[in-house]
């Protein structure tokens, strides 16, 4: 059954307040809840239906008399007053068996809850839907020494606690813990004085890994105060980390719940990428405090009002506390490794989508992080100081709504003035908008002439144009800039502008920091690239420059049997000798073009992509500049080492990026002998993995992974790390048969979703290994979706991604795939989740 945003009506009842009283028992825990209902007057008459799903209705009252509902299987209807009146019904729900992590579940002994997006409806029968708010008070009764839920704490005794939230909310901001848990405290006085208890509530045993996420927290509240005057708004804000969980974190209100990966650090058990992720995350989860449950959303459809707007938020808090460049580079190759493919294929979809089945299949890239491009897109065509107004008249307007994208642009459009009726478009149409450049000299004036054109995508045969801001900087032949960078509102299909005054012909810089998320066109010579690698001002665009060069010398080693660029390997060692250049700008610059991305540029230019021939030619060239560099490669290693004591800041984990760069390449003219030293002698996690990629890409890495298996066998988050390495870091060849190895192994719990992503997410991942042409990758990821599918839908649908590039390949391969996907989708009892992926995915 698909449902549509046109489709939208009110419900047709208003929610005063909410009772809920839990007696927790893993499998039968029986939920009281009373609620007062009253006829919503701008809502047209209907029949009341409470959604709710695998729930034992005990008894149910209206106004004291027993009634019997009708009950189905997504929900009950009854007949009631026509007035306001007070519903009350007991339920049972067995937490235990709950594998498919919604609603209330287990995990390690613990209760906990996921109620976004539709994951109330497992817990009591309710209008689960965003616009229906109401203020909670909850009563939990078990026998365990922690009992939350989301507000201000009113009372508590032995075996019970009561809470309650003040502010409206909807259902699937609603969460429950209870466990033997350990807090990690502390307390944050917000700007006008209100004093705030935090906790992160952990099992016993990682309270040692809590400071980290608690030092982010703060400086997460003291932002959001400093950059858009939003403070907190109860007396306690609790963090709790749960071992399983389908997606990263949680931010129900007052109570956030995390994937425990997501905000447990420690320097000896966390990358440098860890410390920066986990940072992100809890800015994310508690930046929706004002976007997405002060100000919620209408509908489902309207997830990228709180999603994008929050992703674009972390974003900017991220540039601020550690480095803007790198921040934005690395925010855009996210986007062209997740967004791009999606765009590009056929899970494609817009930012706002028009319809869906299950919606948890549209918490996407798309509607995160292109929703968060769009907003930035806006803030770059209104300024700085508009876009300030503009958030501050929407936190006024809105606050306590369940908005929608309307709302959002009628904001800026008050606040400024402009009209964003072409604006919307990046909302409703979906697909990557490529636009052509093309470029004119005479007489002192130069002329950019921008062709925009975006391909079909499913269900949209034709687009219009959209307001592209291109973002321009001119530099003269002598490296220096004449014209600083300029904000180009492209609005027309095809539209020209020119600069007057120039004494000789300039070389463009386009679109740069990446200021609207297209593919440019343009024809642009090497020699032209390897200028802007010397000399442009803009930090994204000169690693755009190498990142261009890197992909067309691959291109052309692939197509051609060409040698690597020589001119490009110049210019890059040039700057890699720059001492003045940020060690982990240095880092990204090292980096090359994903497999999957060279696959994805092969494919569009009518090429049949072969993953064998894609690696090779990687391989090659890592060799060609581990050979050519290797007199340069011990000053950048030293310059990669840090002396003091571990830090995960922004300095030190720039300048580890730098040295695990370099030990790739080192590694790759000593056999691996500098990775098995560092590997013997490091005392954090991210010198110690980035050690064992190398031993484990070399090849005799039977010892190293025992080893580190020996030494971190209790800890899983570690043991994460273990499994997904050895499948991500090994050669093409070996890649099924070690996750199938691994796969039998006595800890791969893989009804776990963070060790059955690190296994399979890790095989999905492997370009080369997962493509092998006798199709064992996909044969191998299929049996386990298969599996995973009747005990959690939404990670196994999640996970059949994998397959959306499938019509970039050879016939065989899509054979293969194609009916790699058919047996999933004639597995009996498929879920509605998978089952919807599944056939997007084939096109049906
Ligand atoms: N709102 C959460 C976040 O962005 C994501 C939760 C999504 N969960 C789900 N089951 N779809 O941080
Ligand atoms: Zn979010």
């Amino acid at each position: 059954e698909t449902i549509y945003l046109k489709d939208y009506t009110p419900f047709g009842w208003q929610v005063s307040d909410v009772h809920l009283t839990f007696r927790l028992a893993p499998k039968s825990t029986r939920v009281i809840s009373k609620i007062h209902f009253a006829p919503n007057p701008e809502a047209p008459a209907q029949e009341f239906f409470l959604h709710g799903e695998d729930l034992k209705l005990i008894r149910a009252t209206i106004d004291g008399v027993e009634v019997t509902p009708e009950v189905t299987p997504e929900g009950l209807r009854c007949a009631v007053p026509d007035g306001p009146f007070l519903w009350e019904a007991e339920v049972e729900i067995a937490p235990e068996d709950n594998t498919a992590l919604e609603g209330l579940y287990m995990s390690s002994g613990m209760y906990c809850t996921q109620c976004e997006a539709e994951g109330f409806r497992k817990i009591t029968y309710y209008p689960d839907r965003p616009d229906v708010m109401s203020v909670f008070s909850v009563r939990i009764e078990g026998d365990l020494p922690v009992l939350l839920s989301n507000g201000n704490s009113v009372d508590r005794g032995e075996g019970w606690a009561e809470w309650h939230d003040p502010w409206p909310k909807p259902a699937y901001l609603f969460a429950l813990v209870a466990g033997d848990l350990v807090n990690f405290p502390d307390r944050f006085t917000t700007r006008s004085g209100k004093e705030v208890k935090l906790n992160i509530w952990v099992r016993p045993g990682d309270e040692g890994k809590c400071a980290f996420g608690m030092e982010a927290l703060k400086t997460s509240m003291k932002w959001d105060e400093d950059a858009y005057g939003r403070e907190y708004d109860l007396d306690v804000f609790n963090i709790v980390a749960v071992d399983d969980f389908n997606m990263g974190a949680m931010e129900n209100k007052g109570l956030n719940i995390f994937n425990s990966s997501c905000v447990l650090a420690s320097p000896e058990t966390s990358t440098d990428g860890n410390f920066e992720r986990i940072e992100a995350i809890i800015a994310h989860e508690y930046f929706h405090n004002w976007t997405g449950n002060r100000i919620t959303c209408r509908d489902w459809f309207q997830l990228c009002l709180k999603e994008g707007l929050t992703v674009f938020r972390d974003q900017q808090f991220t540039a601020d506390v550690r480095s803007a460049p790198v921040a934005r580079i690395e925010n855009v190759a996210q986007l062209r490794a997740r967004q791009f493919p999606e765009d590009q294929g056929p899970l494609s979809h817009p930012v706002r989508p028009e319809s869906f089945q299950e919606i948890n299949n549209f918490y996407t890239a798309t509607v995160y992080e292109k929703g968060a491009e769009v907003i930035g897109m806006l803030k770059t065509l209104v300024g700085d100081e508009a876009y300030a107004t503009a958030l501050n008249l929407y936190f006024d307007r809105h606050d306590g709504d369940a908005a929608t994208i309307e709302d959002w642009l009628k904001v800026f459009e008050d606040a400024t003035g402009r009209d964003l009726t072409q604006f919307k478009r990046w909302y409703s149409q979906a697909g990557t908008p490529r636009v052509e450049v093309t470029e004119d000299w005479a007489d002192g004036t130069y002329a950019l002439t921008f062709k925009q054109h975006t391909p079909p995508t499913p269900g949209q045969e034709v687009k219009e144009p959209q307001v592209i801001p291109m973002a321009v900087g001119l530099l003269n032949p002598n490296g220096d800039e004449v014209v600083p960078t300029r904000v180009l509102e492209i609005t027309e299909a095809e539209q020209t502008f020119t600069f007057d005054g120039l004494a000789s012909r300039p070389v463009p810089s386009i679109n740069r920091g990446f200021s609207a998320p297209v593919v440019l066109d343009r024809a642009s010579s090497r020699e032209e690239r390897a200028f802007l690698l010397a000399h442009d001002t803009d930090p994204f665009n000169r690693w755009e420059a190498s990142r261009l060069l890197a992909r067309e010398s691959l291109i052309a080693m692939i197509c051609e049997d060409a040698g690597p660029d020589e001119a490009w390997l110049d210019g890059l060692e040039r700057l890699l000798r720059d001492r003045d250049l940020d060690p982990a700008y240095r880092a990204m610059m090292m980096g090359t073009p994903t497999e999957s991305e060279l696959a994805q540029v092969l494919f569009e230019r009518g090429h049949t992509p072969d993953p064998d021939a894609i690696h090779a030619a990687k391989e090659v060239l890592a060799q060609v500049k581990a050979e050519r560099w290797a007199d340069l490669l011990p000053g950048l290693a030293a310059e990669g080492t840090v002396d003091a004591p571990f830090a995960p800041d922004a300095e030190q984990s720039g300048k580890r990026a730098l040295g695990a760069a370099v030990l790739a390449l080192t590694s790759r003219l000593d056999g691996g002998k500098a990775a098995r030293a560092q590997f013997a002698s490091a005392d954090n996690m991210t010198l110690q993995l980035s050690a064992l990629a190398q031993i484990i890409r070399v090849g005799e890495d039977a010892e190293a992974l025992a080893a580190f298996e020996d030494q971190w066998r209790h800890d899983r988050l570690v043991m994460d790390k273990w499994f997904g390495l050895q499948v991500g870091a090994t050669a093409p060849e070996n890649v099924v048969p070690r996750a199938e190895a691994l796969t039998r192994h006595a800890d791969f719990d893989w009804k776990n979703p963070n060790r059955f992503r690190a296994v399979m997410g890790a095989l999905a991942m492997n370009h080369a290994g997962f493509h092998r042409k006798d199709g064992s990758g996909y044969r191998l990821l299929t049996d386990w979706l298969i599996k995973l599918d009747d005990l959690n839908p939404q990670t196994t649908a999640r996970m059949t991604s994998a397959f959306q590039t499938w019509k970039r390949y050879d016939a065989e391969r899509q054979a293969l795939m194609r009916a790699e996907l058919e047996r999933l989708q004639a597995k009996p009892k498929l879920s509605r989740d998978t089952g919807e992926m599944v056939a997007r995915i084939l096109g049906a």
